[in-house]
């Protein structure tokens, strides 16, 4: 399994998805309140990349709980056990490195487990959540926030460089072992290894140019298109004429970009 996440784990991604949190932070907190995360007492963050969302949940947590954060990346890792003794937080927190198919941790008695944007990268998702499975007590949830329909992501109402720009997207995840549309098989597989499924919501977010959360494509497609191109998934002119319209959608009133949309699942152990 390859330790290069398909976005990379410099700097610029480090700062992108601090970016990427602060704007999906509300839809992050409508999940955990409908959860058990603000009362558990022992918990997993999957695939937690800097930290954001450890960091974010120690402070949600009532219960000065205990958490364990996994990812591959050293870099996220090592940010984030620096952060965590920062905000003196790392007597109840720490980062380790693994991936989550072969996590084998020594405590195997978390009681609630989280992950966002984690299982659309992973290559063997039922084995992963046979292993988050293992880890966790009888009445656990293991709570997820992931992509459904990763194709519903448009540039609206008519901009035709948008198709190759997602159908790349979808080539460069899967060349990985990923998939973008990872959270419409999420279900099923939870139930398979013994979870019950026990709330499923769709979160469908649009954004106008002159709103906060056009940042979020607008800073994805920066960073990630000139990676597309390098790695052969789109030719230059591709690239341009995406960005001429990009641009042009900014000065056309009643443009507008729809997001992918996202699945927030909460799953049960018995
Ligand atoms: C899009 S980032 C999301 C980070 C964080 N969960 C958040 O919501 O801000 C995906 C993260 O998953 C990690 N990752 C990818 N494949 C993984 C695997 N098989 N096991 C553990 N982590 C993985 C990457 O290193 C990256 O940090």
């Amino acid at each position: 399994m390859s330790e290069e996440y398909v976005l990379g784990n410099d700097q610029e991604e480090l700062s992108r998805l601090k970016l990427q949190h602060d704007l999906w932070r509300d839809e992050l907190l409508k999940l955990w309140d409908q959860s058990s995360l603000r009362d558990a007492k022992k918990i997993l963050d999957l695939g937690c990349g800097p930290g954001y969302t450890s960091l974010d949940l120690l402070k949600y947590n009532r219960q000065q709980a205990q958490m364990t954060s996994i990812d591959i990346s050293d870099n996220f890792i090592n940010y984030l056990n620096y952060q965590l003794k920062e905000e003196k937080l790392d007597s109840r927190g720490q980062a380790k490195k693994s991936f989550i198919e072969n996590l084998n941790l020594e405590d195997t008695d978390f009681d609630a487990a989280f992950c966002r944007w984690l299982m659309i990268f992973v290559q063997n998702p039922e084995k992963a959540f046979q292993q988050v499975y293992r880890h966790l007590t009888s009445g656990s949830e293991f709570i997820l926030q992931e992509y459904v329909s990763y194709d519903s992501m448009d540039l609206v109402p008519d901009y035709p460089s948008m198709k190759p720009v997602v159908d790349a997207i979808f080539k460069s995840w899967k060349a990985q072992g990923g998939d973008p549309n990872r959270g419409k098989h999420l279900p099923s597989l939870l139930e398979k290894v013994g979870f019950k499924v026990t709330h499923l919501q769709p979160v469908a977010k649009f954004a106008q140019p002159q709103d906060p959360f056009w940042q979020w494509p607008d800073s994805f497609y920066r960073s990630f298109l000139p990676r597309l191109q390098k790695s052969g998934y789109l030719n230059e002119q591709q690239v341009q004429d995406f960005f001429a319209d990009w641009q042009a959608a900014e000065k056309s009133p009643g443009s507008f970009f729809v997001a992918p949309t996202v699945i927030n699942i909460i799953a049960k152990k018995l």
